[in-house]
């Protein structure tokens, strides 16, 4: 995608622009982000979702049991019947994985690294309906899908910040609003991460939020260090092969100290490690058990391939691929396989295509190479054939 082309969903910005002045920084507003938008999925559809076992929903009442109750999915359709007539939100989470439609709506964020990207959210609420005042940890765009809603934004959070006492819902016990806007269909908010927001339902209305990854520092060190600490033998220790007597054995020395810096920095300044724990960290799909492979011989599945057959990416799958000197590193949810430098259209390729079939991968079909990592992707999962074929 250019970079220095105004983009009407960003309100005639640039990427660039964008990037430079609002993202992680600040909200944007974005009157008719996406014109004569067309809602690509009803309430009821949305419901629909609502009762399936594998998807993760909520369902928050403003006056329900208590203020602010948190019913968890999946649902029975006759719980629907019995919510309130107004004042409740309906959130399901990844619907971009269950619904291709909205899984489109994410080609418009390619200006982004598509690993960056989590889900699409979509919440369905009636009037006056609201999650409350809160704050998230991720940059997130607000698409109004249908009705409207008004957002109020306020103070940016950290965890310092006091939250009302709930058992499950994180609600900011004081919102300072610095901004309002009521979204139409079509129009769009960006929020960085931390700043305080509350979104109300003018009237039954439909929110979709593309929100994105971003691993904590802890999570970093922690995942890190784990995915490190099976390379590393035992017999690799803190040494001090270079000891001198000491004036009291007790006084823990900074030259030890020093010794420890050495082995950490030793480790984590591996750069081919740490690119291959970040890509699986990063393509690690949310719902595991939605990846699930295939046996496939290579043979079949050229033949396959040439009499027609459709490959295409799993939507719970995440792939990204990157270089490590003259060879590539393919990530598919969660796993890296080191290619050699050629196959770098074919993991471009296989990244960017939501369809590959004969046309598309033309001479790979007669790559060994290419064969073999193809026929391992449907054995995993990341690919399979398309429905029809
Ligand atoms: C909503 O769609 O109701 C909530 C989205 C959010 O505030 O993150
Ligand atoms: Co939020």
């Amino acid at each position: 995608m250019k970079s220095d082309i105004p983009l009407q969903m960003l309100g005639g910005l640039t990427a660039r622009e964008f990037l430079r002045d609002y993202w992680q920084k600040k909200p944007l507003l974005i009157r008719q982000a996406f014109t004569d938008f067309e809602n690509p999925l009803s309430p009821d559809e949305l419901a629909g979702l609502a009762l399936e076992e594998e998807v993760e929903s909520r369902i928050v009442i403003e006056n329900g049991e208590r203020p602010w109750e948190l019913r968890r999915g999946p649902f029975a359709e006759d719980e629907f019947s019995k919510l309130p007539e107004t004042e409740w939100t309906l959130l399901v989470q990844a619907v971009d994985q269950f619904v291709p439609e909205v899984a489109e709506l994410l080609e418009n964020f390619r200006f982004l690294p598509s690993w960056r990207i989590d889900d699409v959210m979509i919440s369905f609420a009636t009037a006056g309906g609201s999650v409350g005042p809160h704050f998230d940890n991720y940059d997130v765009f607000l698409l109004q899908g249908q009705g409207q809603r008004n957002w109020k934004v306020g103070q940016m959070c950290d965890s310092d910040s006091p939250l009302l006492e709930h058992a499950d819902l994180r609600i900011l016990a004081d919102f300072q609003q610095s901004d309002e806007w009521t979204l139409e269909p079509g129009d769009m908010l960006y929020l960085p991460p931390r700043l305080a927001h509350c979104g109300v339902a003018v009237n039954d209305c439909m929110t979709y939020s593309v929100g994105f990854r971003a691993p904590s520092a802890a999570e970093v060190l922690t995942h890190f260090t784990d995915f490190l600490s099976q390379f590393l033998p035992d017999e690799e220790r803190y040494s001090d092969a270079d000891a001198v007597p000491v004036s009291d054995p007790h006084q823990i020395q900074h030259d030890a100290l020093d010794r420890l810096k050495r082995l950490l920095a030793e480790h984590m300044s591996d750069e081919r490690l740490l690119l291959t724990w970040f890509g699986q960290f990063m393509t690690e799909p949310r719902y595991p058990e939605l990846v699930a492979g295939a046996e496939v011989e290579e043979e079949d599945l050229l033949a396959d391939l040439e009499q027609g057959a459709v490959l295409i990416r799993n939507p719970s799958a995440r792939m990204a691929w990157s270089e490590v000197d003259d060879d590539l590193l393919l990530f598919a949810s969660g796993q890296s396989r080191l290619l050699p430098g050629e196959l770098r259209e074919l993991l471009k390729l296989i990244c960017a295509a939501d369809a590959l079939h004969s046309d598309n991968l033309g001479q790979w079909l007669h790559d060994e190479q290419g064969r073999t990592l193809l026929c391992e992707l449907v054995k995993q999962g990341s690919l399979g054939f398309a429905a029809d074929e």
